[in-house]
């Protein structure tokens, strides 16, 4: 925070949105659909991939944003297991537009101490794309900084099913009794070791989640801006923020505004308030947690 301090300009609308700020209560896991690329260049009569290439700039500032914010993940949604029913051209521009960010940015996600990473079903993209994808994997697999996972051939059903078929293998082996639970299914996801996102923000108005990260954000709270993405940077990260720190978070209690004095009422063995990213509850009817 101390860095990103230093680093906006005084007087600027980010300084006065950053020393509203918390830092002690920043999501730990920002999540991200990045919308309106397309509408974006048709504003402008431009073609759809002009939208992507300015977009790839607000990609740039969000990460460094997030860096500087000392946020502890960031997972970006780039490319959905849907998106292959675009035009070739627009599928191949976009891998172009990746491979040469990784090229250009590489250095400098290093220098940052950037952890990247990517989810989905990775084996369907091109080789080349596959290559450059390794490289940036290994070459940030020792950073501690900022865990940014680009989501790529992705899909939220697709993971889930993948994580079945991961425990189904794992079960396999198994002589004997065998049981899942909600720990041991986050532990299949694409995301395995990452907490569950927080805060869900995406761009360019629309009401929907579109299959992302479908199991981890079952608690994010959930901002919606008109903001189309190659319009959103690093102020409207800080507006998000603020009021995302607006927001209680109940995780299906009372959260403060209880005036009883009795104590909760548990189930053996459930907590009541889920952490992100942590199990809560083994073998609950399905109503026993909803918010
Ligand atoms: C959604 O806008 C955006 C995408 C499907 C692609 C997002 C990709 C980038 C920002 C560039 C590459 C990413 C990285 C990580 C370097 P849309 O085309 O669906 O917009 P529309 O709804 O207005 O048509």
């Amino acid at each position: 925070m101390k860095d990103f301090l230093e680093w906006t300009k005084p007087g600027s609308e980010e300084a006065r949105l950053a020393s509203l700020l918390d830092p002690g209560t920043f999501p730990r896991h920002i999540a991200v659909i990045m919308d309106g690329n397309g509408r974006w260049a048709r504003a402008r009569h431009l073609p759809r991939v002009a939208g992507h290439r300015a977009g790839v700039i607000s990609v740039r500032e969000i990460i460094e944003t997030c860096c500087r914010l000392e946020i502890k993940a960031l997972t970006l949604y780039a490319f959905s297991v849907e998106n292959w029913k675009r035009p070739r051209s627009e599928v191949e521009t976009l891998w172009g537009l990746l491979r040469h960010y990784l090229h250009r940015e590489l250095p400098e996600l290093k220098r940052n101490g950037v952890r990247f990473q990517i989810i989905g079903r990775v084996d369907a993209l091109p080789r080349a794309v596959q290559d450059d994808l390794d490289i940036a994997m290994v070459e940030t697999a020792a950073n501690s900084g900022l865990r940014l996972s680009v989501a790529l051939n992705y899909g939220g059903r697709a993971e889930i099913v993948d994580a079945v078929n991961s425990i189904l293998a794992q079960a396999r082996k198994v002589d004997g009794e065998f049981h899942v639970n909600e720990q041991m299914l986050s532990e299949h996801l694409y995301t395995s070791g990452l907490p569950d996102p927080d805060l869900l923000i995406r761009t360019s108005g629309e009401m929907r989640v579109s299959n992302f990260l479908l199991w981890q954000i079952a608690y994010a709270e959930i901002f919606v801006t008109e903001q189309l993405w190659p319009d959103f940077r690093a102020v409207d990260l800080l507006e998000a923020l603020l009021d995302y720190q607006k927001r209680e978070r109940r995780y299906g209690g009372l959260g403060d505004k209880t005036e009883s004095s009795e104590p909760p009422c548990e189930l053996v063995g459930v907590s009541s308030a889920p952490t992100a990213g942590e199990p809560d509850s083994d073998d609950l009817p399905a109503s026993s947690l909803r918010q």
